[in-house]
């Protein structure tokens, strides 16, 4: 068998297969959009199911990739040596070309010529037929032909060989198994068998059947290849070891956990399931935070899967006894060190993975410590019924953030059952009573000081198309209670009976404006509403005094309402806009305007991509610019449901509502005050998108002169800005990447000098090599010294010293960088850097690896360097015999 690290194996795949005439199509997204009817990518053909099922693939028939995905139903399993949530399928694809004699004859010569399998020990299984599709003895013959033994050729029925998501494209598969020198285990051993005999190697489908949603199957008029083999089992069996976490994806996290935890790995089945789910549930969720989608820990769908896995991981470390700290570091680990070269999204995202990730933490742990004594303490009430209650399971989740698997899984480590629909029945519970208080949760201004007054005393309010009108004044307050007149100067409150002024509710804020008698002026700051139906007005008297009884001008502020008005309506439109951009799944969750700005807050469990901010602003603009005329009807909610209405999600409504239809592109149940045609908005601009909490987004945005405004004063900004570069706006982006490129090579410059001082530093460290039979060995100290600078170093100390070996290390403000390198000749005579580097890293408090001639690491324990460097010469001593 051949070796490979898990870059190399990657790479051979590809070439295979181009050499084959295949197209690397690239891999997508972890997080499915949604089309297939599953939340994540959970195998290469997921992406390709339209091209499966004819439609032509512009990069041709013939394709392959390397995919990244994630599973998570058997989740329990995950903590043993071969299972877990992220994995990586490489994949390759007919898309109605070849079919079952290339496929077999290069599966084969895949598992012999490239990964050194011998036809002794593989066997490969087909389907056996049942009343769905033939038996498929056409596979056999072609995976006989191709040169696996007629009695290693096994058929199985459709449970173990036939292959296809819930509907879409599917068939009968063969599956590739690696054969062990033991004994069977019965008389039943064959494939399948878990007794550790047989290996699952690979899976080819042939796919040429379309399931439809119903389950009934159709043939497919063109035959396709479906090929899916696992990275990193294959990868963990090249090498010589069934455990994945031996694989140069996982060891070096191994490494660091035993390091942190001060545990070894596969000493106590306790700790190393621990180590594993840690390393597995950490993993998944830097590619998930990292990934195209950028998704985000909440509390539905695919952001649910994430917390859960996140806070599963905290859990587990703490068995373990590990920080947060070492948390992240594991995540960073990821980022640097195993997944640079293969996933450069990560480390574009890596502050954005690293934050998002160390907040979901520390939500979680903010709550952990008194959440696992209160699950202790209903442990100790429960234990004797042998299961948890539902309501208690949800109190855990509610108030500690536990989310039901978690408590599920911790119970069951106890012995104890989990009432889970009883947990369901009580978030039910929960959810009914959080709507019903909505309705009650308006806020009251000092409402008992009305308490006296005539209680057929209210208020209407006028003022959906008008902005003055006059009326008696009814009642008058100061701060403290209800008067008679108001005088100059001081604060209070105006009641009317009808009144223009719109009152702060349903997210819009209320109107200013002033009131007039025949004596007095009042500046009205906000109206709000009071008990028992009534407006208040609330402000200062400004000049003379106002007394209960006088006739009074009511009069809005024009200004401030229109803009309000303007921000309502157009938040209208975006709420249209955003379901029609990120699905019908957008819910409004509250909602603010006022005279400056808009805020809109919506279910949505992801960040938006700058594009789909974009195409909201288009959207909205360009209902502005159709100048959609805005009608407000009064009807029964019946009539309202009828014309497809948007209403607030459990609100509870009257028998009549307000409809407000913007040109039939928005209606909505509303009760404020909107723009007459929407071109009155004039503009709309998005400020911010971000997150305020789990699975709820905010955006902010402004209209009409605001917009202005605001480009003004980028204008001003990008004025500023080029000034300070010296240049003009116009010339600004390319002045800056003109900088940018002065400081990359000064960057350079400044990185070979470093290197060039870090060498005359060493001195002639020639002298300190060591003598080993016909090998020279030198380890030294070099000060601080960038990874690359070292590297290069490395390779100039090598060619001198002629065969053997160089170990190198330094201490960058804390961060220690290991190098290794031996000589072909070393090589042959048994040295290994990776080795090497993999014993001596944990003396600096790090890991890494690498390969037999060169391999790098890095630490964070500068004082281990000097007994890692000692220790490095005997390991080489050792590997060279
Ligand atoms: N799509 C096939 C699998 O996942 C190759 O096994």
């Amino acid at each position: 068998m051949r070796q490979f690290t898990s870059n190399e194996l990657r790479k051979e795949w590809i070439r295979f297969y181009e050499e084959r005439g295949h197209v690397n199509c690239g891999a997508v997204s972890l997080v499915s959009d949604g089309s297939t009817g599953v939340m994540f990518n959970v195998a290469g053909m997921q992406a390709l199911m339209p091209y499966l099922l004819g439609k032509k693939h512009p990069m041709g028939k013939r394709l392959c990739n390397v995919q990244g995905c994630v599973r998570t139903n058997d989740i329990d399993s995950v903590g043993d040596r071969s299972h877990v949530t992220f994995f990586e399928m490489m994949g390759s694809w007919s898309l109605g070309d070849y079919f079952k004699a290339e496929r077999c004859k290069w599966s084969y010569e895949l598992l012999t010529q490239v990964f050194g399998f011998d036809a002794d020990h593989l066997a490969a299984t087909v389907f056996a037929g049942d009343e769905n599709a033939p038996r498929d003895e056409e596979g056999a013959k072609y995976r006989i032909e191709s040169g696996f033994k007629p009695e290693n050729v096994y058929f199985l029925p459709a449970e173990d060989n036939w292959w296809g998501l819930e509907f879409g494209p599917c068939g009968p598969d063969s599956e590739m198994f690696y054969i062990a020198d033991v004994p069977d285990c019965g008389p039943d051993c064959g494939p399948g068998c878990d007794c550790g005999k047989y290996t699952e190697i690979g899976n080819d489908v042939f796919m040429q059947y379309e399931k439809h949603e119903d389950g009934h199957l159709t043939p497919l008029e063109k035959k396709n290849v479906d090929t899916g083999w696992g990275l990193e089992r294959i990868l963990a069996f090249l090498n010589g070891s069934k455990d994945v976490y031996k694989t140069d994806l996982f060891a070096p996290i191994i490494a660091y956990i035993e390091q942190a935890s001060g545990k070894k790995y596969d000493a106590d089945d306790k700790y190393t399931v621990s180590m594993r789910i840690l390393a597995d549930h950490t993993r998944t969720a830097v590619m998930l935070i990292g990934d195209k989608a950028r998704l985000l820990p909440s509390n539905m769908g695919a952001g649910y899967v994430l917390r859960r896995l996140i806070r599963r991981a905290v859990r587990h470390s703490r068995n373990l006894g590990i920080q947060t700290s070492d948390i992240l570091h594991i995540a960073s680990m990821y980022v640097d060190e195993i997944y640079n070269e293969s996933y450069p999204l990560l480390v574009q995202n890596r502050e954005f993975i690293l934050t998002e990730l160390g907040n979901e933490i520390r939500r979680f742990e903010a709550t952990l410590e008194n959440g696992l004594k209160e699950f202790k303490k209903i442990l100790g009430e429960k234990k004797s019924v042998g299961s948890i209650d539902g309501k208690s399971a949800f109190y855990l989740y509610d108030t500690f953030g536990f989310p039901i698997e978690l408590t599920v899984e911790m119970a069951s480590e106890e012995g104890l059952s989990v009432d889970e629909e009883g947990f369901k029945a009580a978030m039910e519970e929960q959810k009914q009573l959080a709507r019903e208080n909505a309705a009650f949760s308006q806020k009251t201004v000092a409402a008992d000081i009305y308490e006296k007054v005539d209680k057929s005393i209210s208020s209407e309010f006028i003022g959906y198309d008008r902005l003055s009108s006059t009326d008696k004044i009814l009642v008058l307050a100061d701060n403290t209670a209800v008067q008679d007149s108001l005088s100059e100067g001081t604060e209070g409150t105006v009641i009317v009976a009808k009144t223009p002024f719109y009152a702060t509710m349903g997210g819009q804020k209320g109107d200013k404006g002033v009131i007039r008698t025949a004596g007095g002026v009042f500046e009205v700051a906000e109206t709000v509403k009071l008990p028992e139906g009534r407006i208040g007005h609330t402000g200062k008297v400004v000049s003379g005094t106002i007394k209960v009884g006088e006739e009074a001008e009511l009069e809005v502020c024009r200004e401030t309402r229109t803009a309000t008005c303007k921000n309502h309506s157009a938040t209208h439109l975006m709420q249209k806009a955003l379901r029609q951009v990120l699905g019908d799944n957008v819910e409004q969750q509250g909602s603010y305007q006022d005279p400056d700005r808009t805020r809109f807050d919506f279910s949505y469990g992801k960040a938006m991509t700058a594009d789909e901010i974009s195409k909201v602003e288009e959207l909205v603009n360009k209902a502005i610019a159709d100048d959609l005329a805005v009608r407000t009807d009064i009807m029964s909610i019946e009539d309202a449901k009828k014309t497809g209405a948007m209403a607030l999600f459990g609100e509870k409504y009257g028998d009549e509502v307000r409809v407000v239809n913007m040109g039939d592109y928005s209606i909505e149940l509303c009760g404020g005050t909107h723009v007459a045609h929407t071109g009155e908005i004039a503009n709309f601009k998005i400020l911010s998108e971000s997150g305020v909490a789990a699975g709820v987004r905010r955006i902010e945005a402004i209209t009409g002169s605001n917009v202005i405004k605001y480009y003004k004063n980028n204008e001003k900004l990008l004025e500023e800005a080029a000034d300070a570069a010296k240049t003009r706006a116009e010339e600004l982006p390319a002045r800056i990447a003109a900088m940018q490129a002065e400081i990359k090579s000064l960057h350079h410059e400044l990185e070979s000098l470093k290197a060039k001082a870090a060498k005359e530093a060493v001195g002639d460290v020639m002298d300190s090599a060591v003598t080993h039979g016909e090998y020279k060995l030198l380890a030294v100290k070099v000060p601080g010294t960038a990874m690359n600078g070292l590297r290069d170093l490395a390779d100039e100390l090598m060619t001198k010293l002629g065969e053997g070996g160089v170990v190198l290390a330094s201490d960058e403000g804390g961060k220690v960088n290991l190098v290794a390198k031996v000589s072909d000749k070393a090589m042959k005579s048994g040295a290994h850097a990776g080795n090497l580097i993999k014993e001596i890293a944990g003396l600096v408090g790090g890991g890494g690896g690498g390969r037999p001639n060169m391999a790098q690491a890095g630490g964070k324990n500068p004082a281990g360097i000097e007994s890692a460097l000692e220790k490095s010469i005997e390991v080489l001593k050792k590997q060279l015999g």
